[in-house]
């Protein structure tokens, strides 16, 4: 990350929001933290005090030591502790809860299926068995190609069972974007399905998956193949293919023992758009992580075992594997997992599931949150949603707009709402408002979690004034952080971590401010990264794909305000931009990185705004594409060229 980035161009936008709600009183009564020394109390024993996130685990040994600092940046968190994360979401449960359900899926063609905790038990024993039987041993990394269906958390509880580390590759990605990651994460086995329903129709993942083996240079040792469709795809299965179902009776009733787990061992890599165009493989640990995300989902979700939780982000990526899948189960409760999309058969889906779920903490996006509002406040106010009593968002800033309109209309005008920052690498929530202590503002995140130290900082990694735009860091480690990257130990100190006079300091990448309560406003990446639809790409990914495209010269991509891409491109002289090429460049795009990082709008330009020394200047362009003000132009090689882009831009 280059901190040259952020140059206050936000700064002072913010519209005077300064309004500070309190936790509602009838919220703070049964709140899971209702006493505001938690803040000094963590402070004053730190670390020690993250003790508390491991006393909501089970451990095959208990850890004495709550952080081993010895080597930074490569820290520890509870490194004699031993445990086994399937073993903390399943079988502690069984003597209170083994017929409470676990998950409630509904399929994209209306269908339903349940898993009591004693159900989930039994097909991950089976599935892990029946991954044992095709050689996968401890340490073996499985990636894992699903959509949103019950055998994803199943196949990602398998894997922990056994002390295989799991890679998850969200389904929308592309066979290119799959085969790096296999190759990448040094991974010989692969679990996927036939297809899944996209609208009305069967879209064939599976010869995505083969096409992807294709690419790999690994040779991958088996394949498991989830039969999604029935009949609807035929997709026959080659020797070293197995299929799932079979696979899984073939194990029916079978207990397999679960491995007990250094805490720092790898629980799971999940790749992440980072600084260059290759992703790369953020890795987290079994103890640390599975603490800090059981402690974020009781302590700042309210979770509780008698909640009906729904995270409707995809298990894809990593809300869903921390506040999907491993925090909710690890702490009891019964979570919704929902394969279809928000508007299908209509624009109400999602408030019929709450409704008829009874659904009591909903957490989603801005991105979401934004089509509601587009759509409508007259589909949540047919339904009943009086079971709601926290409302969650995260994965880019809300509009003190969004958040009012999240709260009157789906909050019932008094459910907490808490805006949570955090990244893949953070592993689980590190800046929120605890709900039943901490006033919320609409618009700002908050201030950092109890125990978690961090501060918007200075190029020096000095803290700045209130009000001043700096650098969000944190000072010191916590325990959901990565505890390293695929790529090696230098890539990972270069990528995140600085050495400062009091210590070494973790850069997240994002630009922000902070407010004389300490409140935290997010300005966005200060890096090559851009947050598209709550997830995250490179530039330079998505910019190589469009210079591909024939005809093309030279792209520039940048986020716009609704969480979309612009891409600025230019071509070839004796090319007409017109709109088959602007159709051919959005189709590889959503065909070689994803359908999400389709470009909305697609600028032609003659040329790209540059610096003297050749650097295209991306942020005018963003500042363009958001039509807000930019400032002197002047500097630039060409001009010129910003007022015909902007006229451009203004016409489109
Ligand atoms: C980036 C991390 C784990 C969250 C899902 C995305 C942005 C995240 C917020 C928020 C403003 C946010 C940041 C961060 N972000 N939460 N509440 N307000 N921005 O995880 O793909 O690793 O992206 O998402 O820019 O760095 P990710």
């Amino acid at each position: 990350m280059d901190d040259a980035g952020a140059d206050g161009r936000h700064a002072g936008g913010a519209s005077g929001d300064e309004e500070a709600i309190d936790p509602p009183e009838a919220f703070r009564e049964s709140a899971a933290v209702a006493d505001p020394d938690v803040y000094d109390s963590f402070a004053a024993d730190w670390p020690d005090a993250w003790r508390a996130a491991a006393d909501l685990l089970e451990w095959d040994r208990y850890p004495e030591t709550v952080l081993d600092d010895d080597d930074p940046p490569f820290y520890e968190w509870f490194p004699d502790g031993r445990l086994n994360a399937a073993a903390n979401c399943l079988d502690r449960h069984l003597a209170d809860r083994r017929n409470q359900l676990a998950i409630r899926w509904f399929g994209k063609r209306g269908e339903r299926r349940s898993y009591t905790y004693a159900d989930l038990h039994r097909e991950v024993n089976a599935a892990a068995a029946g991954l044992r039987e095709l050689g996968v041993g401890e340490g073996d990394v499985v990636t894992i190609y699903l959509p949103m269906i019950p055998e994803l958390p199943v196949a990602m509880l398998a894997c922990a069972r056994i002390g295989a580390p799991h890679n998850v590759v969200f389904a929308g990605l592309s066979a290119e974007a799959l085969a790096t990651r296999i190759d990448a994460a040094d991974s010989a086995y692969l679990i996927t399905c036939d297809g899944y329903y996209r609208r009305e129709d069967a879209f064939n993942q599976k010869s995505r998956a083969d096409n992807a083996r294709i690419r790999a240079d690994a040779d991958l040792e088996a394949t498991v193949v989830v039969d999604r469709l029935g009949d609807a795809l035929e997709t026959p299965l080659a020797a070293d293919e197995h299929d799932y179902g079979s696979l899984v009776d073939a194990h029916e009733g079978e207990t397999v023992e679960p491995v007990a787990r250094d805490a720092t061992d790898l629980l799971f890599v999940m790749y992440t758009s980072g600084t260059t165009g290759r992703p790369k493989g953020v890795e987290h640990a079994t103890g640390g992580y599975l603490a800090h995300v059981a402690w974020t989902t009781r302590n700042v979700l309210d979770v509780r075992p008698d909640d009906t939780y729904w995270c409707a982000a995809d298990i894809g990526w990593i809300t869903g594997h921390s506040y999907g899948v491993y925090g909710p189960l690890a702490t009891g409760t019964t979570t919704v997992l929902y394969e279809g999309s928000p508007d299908y058969p209509d624009r109400d889906r999602v408030w019929d599931l709450i409704e008829r779920n009874a659904v009591s903490v909903f957490y989603t996006s801005p991105t979401a949150i934004r089509s509601f509002m587009k759509w409508g406040a007259e589909y949540p106010a047919a339904h009943d949603l009086s079971s709601i009593r926290l409302l969650g968002t995260v994965g880019e800033s809300i509009t003190p707009k969004a958040w009012r309109w999240y709260r009157e209309h789906v909050g019932g005008g008094d459910a907490p709402v808490v805006d949570t920052w955090w990244q893949t690498e953070t592993g689980a929530i590190a800046l929120a408002t605890l709900p039943g202590v901490t006033p919320m503002k609409p618009g700002k995140v908050g201030p950092p979690l109890p125990g978690i130290d961090a501060r918007v900082v200075d190029r020096d990694g000095d803290p700045v004034e209130p009000g001043e735009t700096g650098y969000l860091a944190i000072a010191s480690p916590w325990p959901g952080m990565l505890r390293g990257l695929r790529e090696g130990e230098e890539r990972y100190r270069r990528e995140y971590w600085v050495e400062g006079e009091d210590g070494w300091r973790y850069r997240t990448g994002d630009g922000a401010s902070v407010d004389e309560d300490g409140y935290v406003t997010i300005l966005g990446r200060v890096d090559d990264v851009i947050n598209v639809r709550a997830h995250r790409f490179n530039t330079a990914e998505l910019e190589s794909v469009i210079v591909a495209v024939d005809g093309v010269t030279e792209a520039a991509v940048v986020g716009d305000d609704d969480g979309g891409v612009v891409a600025y491109v230019t071509t070839r002289g004796d090319v007409d931009p017109d709109p088959d090429l602007r159709e051919a460049i959005a189709a590889e795009v959503a065909g070689v990185v994803a359908e999400v990082a389709r470009p909305d709008r697609i600028v032609f330009t003659p040329e790209l705004p540059k610096t003297r020394s050749g650097k295209i200047m991306r942020r005018l362009l963003e500042d363009i594409a958001r039509g807000e003000e930019f400032g002197d132009v002047s500097a630039l090689r060409n001009p010129e060229v910003v007022g015909e882009i902007e006229s451009t831009v203004r016409r489109e």
